[in-house]
C-alpha cells in the first residue's frame, strides 16, 4: 500500500476507505510524556519550534504511540509573526505575547516576506519529518487563518472574546480588510512552502472564527479565505482541510470555500453537519473532553458519530485540540473504536 491509498488521503478526496481514518488535533503535546520529555530541553518554546530534529522528533510520536493515521507537523500558528514584524515571546504558563500590537492602519507595515527565506527551519522540520515518518504515511502541515492570525496580532495574545480585533473590525472595515487580505497572501505562500517542501496535506485552523457573526464572517472573513485558498490552488493541488471552531453557527458560510475537507467543532451535530455539507469529506468532532469518559462509553460515542457521518468521507477527530490532562487510555480507545468500525456496515 503506497502513499496514495492510504485511508486518510482517500478520505480527503472523497473516496471510500475499508478503514475510517483518524488523528488527532494538537496530538504532539503535553498529554504525551514523551513530548514531555523532548519539551524540557527547550526552557523557550520558540526554540523548541526552530529546531526541525526536535520537531521531527515529536511529529513521529503520535503515529508510532497512538496508531493515528497521519502526522501533524510540529509547529505553531503564530511563526508567520515574527518574520511579519511582530515581536513575539512564549511565556511559561501565559501562552503567546506580543508587545508590539497592530491596532489601526491597512497592514501596509507589515513585513512582506518570503516563507521559504524567512521561515526555512519550518521547511527544514517538514524534510526532516518527511525522512522520519514511515513511507506510508501522510503529513500534514498547516498554518493559521487570517482572521485567527489577526486575533493574537491585534489583541497581542491569547484572550476569550479578542474584542480589540473585533472593535477594530467595526471602527475600520476598509482598513481591517486589507490586514485581512495581507495575511491570506502570506498564508497561501507559507502553506505552498509546506507543500514544496513534502507535506501531503495542508490544514488551516480557524480557531476563532465562532466569535464573529455569521454575516461578518461572511462579509469580512469569507474574502479573505476565498482570496487565500485561490491563491494556494494555483501553487499546489494538495487537499486542504478548512477547520473551524464556531463552525456551528458558520457552516453555510463555510461551504462557499474551495477546500477538500471542512472540520469542525463538537457543538454541531455531525448528522446536522453532513445534511448541511452534503457528501463533501468532513473531519471532527468529539468533545475534548470525551477521553475521560469510560472506553466503553467512549466506543458506543464513536459509533453514534460514525452513524451520523453516513453520506460522505469522515475523518475521526476530536473538535478541538487534546488538552494536557487527557488520559491516554482515553484516547487509545477512541482511536481503537474508530479503526474498529467496518465502514462498510455503516452505509
Ligand atoms: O497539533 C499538533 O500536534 C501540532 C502542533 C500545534 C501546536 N500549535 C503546538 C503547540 C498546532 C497545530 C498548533 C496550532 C495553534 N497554535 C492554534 C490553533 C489550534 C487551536 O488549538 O485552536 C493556536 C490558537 C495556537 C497558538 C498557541 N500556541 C497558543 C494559544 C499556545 C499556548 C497555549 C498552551 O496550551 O500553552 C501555543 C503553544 C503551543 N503550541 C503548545 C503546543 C504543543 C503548548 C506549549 C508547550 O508545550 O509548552
Amino acid at each position: 500500500m503506497g502513499m496514495n491509498d492510504s485511508p486518510f488521503l482517500k478520505a480527503c478526496r472523497g473516496e471510500s476507505v475499508d478503514r475510517i481514518p483518524v488523528w488527532i488535533l494538537r496530538q504532539a503535546g503535553r498529554f504525551l510524556p514523551q513530548y514531555r520529555e523532548v519539551r524540557s530541553r527547550f526552557p523557550d518554546f520558540l526554540e523548541f519550534v526552530r529546531n526541525p530534529q526536535a520537531c521531527a522528533e515529536v511529529t513521529c510520536q503520535p503515529p508510532a504511540l497512538l496508531g493515528v493515521d497521519a502526522a501533524i507537523l510540529f509547529s505553531d500558528i503564530l511563526t508567520v509573526l515574527p518574520p511579519l514584524g511582530f515581536d513575539l515571546a512564549f511565556r511559561e504558563g501565559e501562552g503567546p505575547r506580543i508587545s508590539n500590537p497592530l491596532r489601526s492602519g491597512d497592514g501596509r507595515n507589515l513585513t512582506a516576506f518570503d516563507p521559504v527565506q524567512e521561515l526555512s527551519y519550518v521547511m527544514d522540520a517538514v524534510r526532516a519529518c518527511r525522512q522520519a515518518l514511515p513511507a506510508d504515511l501522510p503529513l500534514i502541515g498547516f498554518a493559521g487563518a487570517p482572521w485567527t492570525v489577526a486575533c493574537y496580532a491585534v489583541d497581542g495574545g491569547g484572550s476569550k472574546e479578542f474584542s480589540r480585533t473585533r472593535a477594530w473590525l467595526y471602527s475600520d472595515p476598509t482598513g481591517f480588510a486589507k490586514v485581512l487580505a495581507t495575511l491570506a497572501d502570506t498564508t497561501a505562500d507559507y502553506l505552498a512552502a509546506q507543500a514544496e517542501a513534502g507535506c501531503q496535506v495542508l490544514q488551516v485552523f480557524e480557531s476563532w472564527g465562532g466569535l464573529l457573526s455569521p454575516t461578518d464572517y461572511r462579509r469580512m472573513v469569507i474574502p479573505a479565505m476565498e482570496r487565500l485558498l485561490s491563491r494556494l490552488r494555483e501553487k499546489t493541488d494538495l487537499p486542504v482541510i478548512v477547520y473551524c471552531n464556531g463552525a456551528s453557527t458558520l457552516m453555510r458560510e463555510l461551504l462557499v470555500l474551495d477546500c477538500q475537507v471542512l472540520a469542525f467543532d463538537w457543538r454541531i451535530e455531525m448528522e446536522d453537519a453532513r445534511a448541511i455539507a452534503g457528501s463533501r469529506p468532513l473531519q471532527g468532532n468529539f468533545d475534548p473532553c470525551l477521553l475521560h469518559a469510560s472506553p466503553d462509553d467512549i466506543g458506543r460515542r464513536v459509533r453514534e458519530v460514525a452513524t451520523q457521518s453516513v453520506g460522505g468521507a469522515w475523518i475521526a477527530n476530536l473538535g478541538h485540540g487534546i488538552q494536557p490532562d487527557a488520559p491516554v487510555a482515553g484516547l487509545k480507545a477512541l482511536i481503537d473504536a474508530v479503526h474498529e468500525i467496518d465502514p462498510r456496515t455503516l452505509a
